[in-house]
């Protein structure tokens, strides 16, 4: 990575993309100084690929068939991000489990956006869960993390950032939703703003 060069983020979706969008955004604005070089889908009809093809950035869609070997697709999913030399692959509402064959390709250079506290709700579903836990009188507050992707643990892994988020006795599944997705909304640039600027440090330290 050279400092003075925008940091290459490839980012992976599977579905609407409104975290990709505030990237690009982001990125357009100079709030962080790095530009997405790919995006990546495993579903051909996700909108984040329309949100990318409006800014010329390049769509790539991988789906896996259903007769593949998950490592194998993992494998050849990695090639396809590798082929843009990513500083950084931000996983941001990508609904697969990456396996190693995918993350030895990019060791401490996997970033995911999962919208529960560590350790709480991890896997698909995770708002609905937490929404059915507050009815259940379990928990108080749900959240939002930023973390690293070391190996294969599901929402695990280093936090970056983190931040509560309150359920309300009104609210609805739906505005719970959107209140979590406004707070991922500025966690994921909050955190990618950071990382970003402690490797540009640590780089020009060197
Ligand atoms: C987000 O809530 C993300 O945390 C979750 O899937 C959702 C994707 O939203 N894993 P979007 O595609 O970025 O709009």
């Amino acid at each position: 990575m050279n400092k003075k060069q925008p940091a290459r983020l490839a980012v992976l979706i599977s579905g609407n993309g409104s975290n990709l969008q505030v990237v690009l955004d982001a990125c357009a604005a100079g709030e962080l100084a790095a530009q997405v070089v790919v995006v990546v889908s495993n579903n051909a009809d996700a909108f984040g690929l329309e949100r990318a093809r409006k800014v010329q950035v390049p769509a790539e869609i991988k789906v896996k068939q259903r007769a593949q070997d998950r490592r194998a697709y993992d494998a050849e999913l990695a090639k396809v991000v590798l082929d843009y030399h990513p500083d950084w692959v931000i996983l941001a509402g990508w609904m697969r489990i990456l396996s190693s064959e995918f993350l030895e390709s990019f060791p401490g250079r996997v970033i995911n956006l999962h919208p529960a506290l560590p350790g709480t709700f991890p896997g698909t579903h995770a708002i609905e869960r937490a929404y059915d836990a507050y009815q259940h009188g379990q928990i108080e507050h749900t959240g939002v993390m930023v973390h690293l992707v070391p190996d294969e643990g599901v929402d695990c892994g280093p936090v970056l950032a983190q931040q509560v988020v309150p359920i309300l006795p009104q609210d609805t599944l739906e505005a719970l939703e959107g209140r979590i997705h406004g707070v991922e909304h500025h966690l994921i640039i909050e955190a990618l703003a950071s990382v970003l600027q402690s490797t540009s440090l640590s780089f020009s330290e060197k």
